[in-house]
Order: structure tokens, then sequence, then C-alpha cells
């Protein structure tokens, strides 16, 4: 849970624990330390580790992004979204695609907590590309489908966006200060891009304004994760 009027606080490095058994995230999070990063359950962890893996993780002393997307019709993201907060989610995310009422429903639902999670939604997939956007039926580029979203996803009550770092300047400008822009798509100069589509590096995500970076096999695979994420860290301090 997050006082929201001082954002960024604490780590900025969210790490994706994208890996396939509850046993192997949290033997990756005990060898991460809790004041360095954040972590991040997405939808295979949480497919086998479900809310007590969540558990276990704040047990340890992590601030848990249950990263799940929720896309669907208003009353069921609502009710997804207060269960999620109920398992003790710092930060949760909604599809933008979803549209104002489908948002608007998720921020009501949160709305009577006393500390709530951070509410933020997805504009377009930082694996999708100009043609894959065609593909399904959006002339835009990923840069005004994002901008388009990230607007819509304020107005709607979101805290916040997933976004790539390359439209993270423009959001910045155009939604404000306080608006929080998590960077997936993020990879050190050395790492490879895997199947990430717009990348930038964790200086130039922080430059361009991201408040959180989120980050998985460059560290999960890495040989030594401890030392990726400490060199991570180093590049994203000015
Ligand atoms: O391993 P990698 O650093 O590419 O992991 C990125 C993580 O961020 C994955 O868990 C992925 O699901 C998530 N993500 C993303 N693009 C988005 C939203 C989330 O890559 N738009």
């Amino acid at each position: 849970m997050t006082d929201q009027s001082s954002l960024p606080i604490g780590p900025r490095v969210i790490v994706a624990l994208d890996l396939s058994s509850a046993d192997a995230a949290l033997d990756m999070a005990r060898r991460l330390d809790p004041h360095r990063c954040r972590v991040k359950v997405g939808k295979e962890l949480f497919a086998t580790g479900g809310p007590l893996l969540v558990a276990r993780l704040r047990s340890m002393g992590f601030e848990v992004f249950v990263d799940l997307k929720f896309h669907d019709i208003p009353h069921t993201v609502a009710g997804a979204c207060r269960a999620a907060a109920a398992d003790g989610a710092w930060m949760l995310d909604v599809h933008a695609s979803g549209g104002r009422r489908m948002m608007e429903a998720a921020r009501e639902a949160l709305e009577p907590l006393r500390a709530r999670p951070l509410l933020i939604a997805v504009t377009v997939l930082t694996s999708m590309d100009d043609a894959d956007l065609a593909e399904v039926g959006i002339a835009a580029s990923p840069e005004e489908q994002v901008l388009r979203l990230a607007l819509l996803a304020k107005d709607s009550g979101m805290d916040g966006v997933v976004c790539s770092p390359r439209e993270a300047r423009l959001l910045r400008e155009r939604c404000g200060p306080g608006f929080v822009l998590v960077t997936p798509g993020v990879r050190p100069s050395t790492a490879a891009a895997d199947d990430q589509a717009r990348i930038a590096t964790p200086a130039e995500a922080i430059a361009a304004g991201s408040h959180y970076l989120v980050i998985g096999r460059p560290i999960t695979q890495a040989v030594d994760p401890v030392a990726a994420l400490a060199s991570i860290i180093e590049q994203t301090v000015s």
C-alpha cells in the first residue's frame, strides 16, 4: 500500500518474477532485498501460486505488483480488483482498452478501502509494434494509441499507466508529474531484447520520466541476479 501523494517512494525497480513455480519465485525472492526492489507477480505465477504466494512475498517484506491486467465487463473487473486488493497488492492493473466504464468501476471498487493499492492501466503492450496494432484494426502508431489510452485512463480515475519507456516523456508532459508511469521493456544495453519491441535502457527510462521500471529476464535469468539488479539500480541513480 502506498501514500499516493508522494510518488515515487521506495525502490523504483520492480522485478518481474516470471518463473514457473511458486518455489522458484520464492527462491529468487530470497536472494533479493525488499529495500532495493519491489516484485511483480504475473499471470503464470499467480495461476500457480495464487494469493498465498502474494502473502508469502509480503511477509518477506516485499511490496507486490499483482499484474493480472484485468480486461472484462465492468462488474467482473470491479470484483477482481477488490479481490486483488484484499490479497494485499501494492499495485494492480487493468487494460485501458477495456474502456472508461470498466476503469471507473475498478476505481470505485477500491475507493472505500482505507489503504488502497495503486491502480494503473496497461496502454499498449510493449511487445507490440505498428504491424501488430494494424493487424488488430488500430491504424494509430503505438505512440498515438498509448497517448489516447493514457488520457482516457487518467480521466477515468487511474493512478497511472503501463507504457514503454519510449512514450514516457510524452506522457509525462501530457499527463502531469503525479501520474504514475510504469515501464516494462527496459533492457540494459548489454541485454537481449527478448520478445520486447519498444525498449530503452534503465537510465533512458528514468530520464524520460518513468517512476517504476519493470524488469524480468535481465535479472531473473542472469547468472548472478543480485549483481544484475545492483547494476540496474546503479544505472537509475543519476
Ligand atoms: O522479462 P521482461 O523484462 O521482458 O519482463 C517484462 C514484464 O513486464 C513481463 O512480466 C510482462 O508481462 C510485463 N509487461 C510487459 N508489457 C506491458 C505490461 C507488462 O512486458 N505492457
